[in-house]
């Protein structure tokens, strides 16, 4: 890569919906020009121009993209959960590198093949969990390498979903054939960054969850052809008012689940799709102390209590969250950027395909735990044919100081 290191990388976005945008980064940046889309559906030519600013060469399948001619060097994977394992593990046998949103698949043998594919063929994989750049997650990941929590022994995350029903209960995510589950569609961010944070990996869980809320509205339509946020309205409150939901509704709207890591530490993620509000909230307890979130973008603060009194309502510190003012801008930007690092320079990451394969693997478990009476269910660990590609592990710091990222 070092002769064209100063050209722009040609680059394919695989799946023109509402997360394409992503790639838009990396022309922002200066560093990228998308070329190429593929989408099966046909109005996706005219929202990659939308989106991208000019007609681009477009394909249905990714494998007509590959004999295509179409020169790339790499692409963004961004098309739903269930398409991710046949479309990485083509791209990666043809030696384009490959940036996969999250979840990296919804079965664990189709991660393991992804990993297994991207280590023999020595093609750049990166995943992209960006909750790993949030400022919050940062903040508390600083908090606690910092030592200022002791050694880390539970986490607990609430996550409270407060668009749940516009955003997981009006297309394909509210579909298990094609999801999983929820736990796992979203739940990988946070089993993710709960390993992170821990320093481990999951190796036994279990999960109870149920679909109480959205599976009682009757009032359901074909939503292909619209995205997101083309139904999207604060106005669609209580929840049980919600219409338009997709005609199958088979995944759980709450669910809860408890993890034992591989270090001892134990953990807890409950995901609520019928909130009002929309945000999470971290509890992480550590031999010396606890810290906590509240608010989780710009203007929140994360609370740190370590020396001991009875209910102590702002904690012994108090570090406010900058950055990601409006969600997570800031942190997909520089989620783009540590991949483009790693593809032109091989700069290590801060975010893991091993991590990415070990929060699907405990979000699979989970979601069978709970269809399955809660029993508890050991993970598969990844084989040695799925070592990490090039990248950080589960304990990895953020590289620079804290400082740096302040
Ligand atoms: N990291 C994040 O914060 C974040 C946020 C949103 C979405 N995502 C992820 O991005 C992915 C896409 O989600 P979305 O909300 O944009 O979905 P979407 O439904 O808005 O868009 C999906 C697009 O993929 C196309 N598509 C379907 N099958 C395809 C195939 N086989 N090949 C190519 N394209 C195909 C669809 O026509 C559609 O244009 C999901 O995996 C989701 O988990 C991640």
């Amino acid at each position: 890569m070092t002769g064209r290191e100063r050209e722009a990388l040609r680059l394919a976005v695989v799946g023109v919906g509402a997360r394409s945008s992503i790639a838009q980064h990396a022309v922002d940046s200066g560093r990228g020009r998308v070329v190429a889309f593929v989408d099966p559906d046909p109005s996706a030519a005219l929202r990659a121009e939308r989106i991208f600013g000019h007609t681009l060469t477009g394909y249905s399948h990714q494998r007509e993209l590959i004999e295509g001619g179409t020169p790339i060097d790499a692409a963004f994977v961004t098309s739903p959960d269930h398409t991710h394992a046949e479309i990485a593990i083509d791209l990666l046998r043809a030696g384009i590198p490959v940036y996969l949103e999250k979840p990296l698949a919804t079965t664990l043998d189709g991660a393991d093949e992804i990993l297994a594919t991207a280590a023999a063929t020595r093609t750049p994989l990166y995943v992209g969990h960006n909750m790993r750049h949030m400022a919050v997650i940062r903040l508390m990941k600083e908090i606690i390498d910092r030592g200022e929590i002791g050694e880390v022994k539970a986490v607990w995350c609430r996550h409270f979903v407060g668009n749940g029903g516009d955003y997981y209960f009006k297309d394909w995510h509210a579909d298990r054939t094609k999801t999983t589950g929820l736990l796992l569609q979203k739940g990988a961010h946070d089993i993710d960054i709960i390993h992170w944070l821990a320093g481990g990996y999951s190796t036994l869980v279990s999960g109870m969850g149920a679909l109480s809320v959205y599976g009682g509205i009757r009032d359901r339509r074909e939503n292909s052809g619209r995205l997101m946020p083309e139904w999207f309205s604060f106005e669609n409150w209580p929840p049980t008012s919600q219409t338009g939901l997709n005609p199958v509704v088979d995944v759980e709207d709450i669910s809860m689940m408890l993890m034992e890591l591989d270090n001892g530490v134990l953990a807890s993620y409950e995901q609520c799709h019928f909130t009002p509000d929309y945000w999470r909230n971290y509890t992480v307890i550590g031999t010396k102390g606890r810290l906590e979130n509240f608010g989780d973008t710009d203007g929140g603060v994360v609370r740190v209590w370590n020396r001991r009194h009875e209910y102590s309502p702002h904690g012994d510190a108090e570090y406010p969250i900058r950055g990601d003012a409006s969600g997570h801008d800031d942190a997909d930007e520089r989620t783009v950027n540590e991949f483009l690092d790693f593809l032109e320079h091989g700069t290590p990451t801060v975010t893991s395909p091993l991590a990415s394969r070990n929060a699907v693997a405990a979000g699979i478990a989970a979601t069978h735990s709970l269809r399955s009476g809660s029993v508890p269910i050991r993970i598969r660990p990844a084989g040695a044919a799925t070592a990490d590609p090039g990248t950080g592990g589960p304990s990895g710091r953020i590289p620079g100081s804290a400082a740096d990222i302040r």
